[in-house]
């Protein structure tokens, strides 16, 4: 396999073609992504496969090291004049058994001391991410009020950003 970014329970590797097959489940289970923007509109495999050929930043398949099974994705979207990303995450399988952090953290370490970008930045009103936020240090930016419709209700969005200093 090949791997980008090795980590001690998960790696990051290049999407192969079996992922879009996982993406396109998750991405279509309302509970994986009760938090994210594509709740309550269904997913094609085509979108998302367009999705992933046209992202400009980086694009890596989460995979869990005992047993090499593909548990979720991460991104950068990267504004290369103002050498800024933002962070996306979706961990499909097996959420809440530490796999989102460490991702986040090889991912930020990758962004930071090699692509020598200046600042991450990202928003969610998922309070396991939020969570994971405040562990790793990044700053609370501020609030989009009733920005997202979830679970029955509208909910605020946590702005945060991590500056390379
Ligand atoms: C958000 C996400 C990336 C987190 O990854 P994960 O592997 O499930 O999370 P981890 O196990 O690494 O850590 C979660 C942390 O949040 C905490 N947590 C979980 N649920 C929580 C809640 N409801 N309230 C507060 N903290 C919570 C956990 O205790 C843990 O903190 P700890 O390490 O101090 O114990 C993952 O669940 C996910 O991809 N969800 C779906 C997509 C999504 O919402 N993406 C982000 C928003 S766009």
């Amino acid at each position: 396999m090949v791997k980008f970014l090795e980590g001690e329970k998960i790696c990051l590797r290049p999407l192969i073609e079996s992922d879009f097959e996982d993406t396109f489940r998750w991405l279509n289970d309302r509970e994986v992504t009760k938090y994210m923007r594509w709740n309550l509109i269904p997913q094609t495999l085509k979108k998302i496969r367009e999705f992933a050929d046209n992202f400009k930043g980086i694009f890596l398949a989460i995979v869990d090291e005992k047993n090499d099974k593909h548990i979720g994705n991460i991104t950068l979207d990267i504004d290369w004049v103002s050498k800024k990303a933002e962070l996306g995450i979706l961990i499909g399988e097996k959420q809440g058994c530490g796999y989102g952090s460490e991702a986040i953290k090889l991912l930020m370490n990758f962004a930071f001391n090699d692509l020598k970008l200046h600042k991450l930045y990202c928003g969610s009103c998922n309070p396991a991410y939020n969570r994971i936020m405040e562990k790793l240090g990044w700053a609370r930016e501020g609030t989009q009020k009733d920005h997202y419709f979830t679970e029955g209700e509208y909910k605020d969005i946590n702005l945060w950003g991590l500056i390379n200093e």
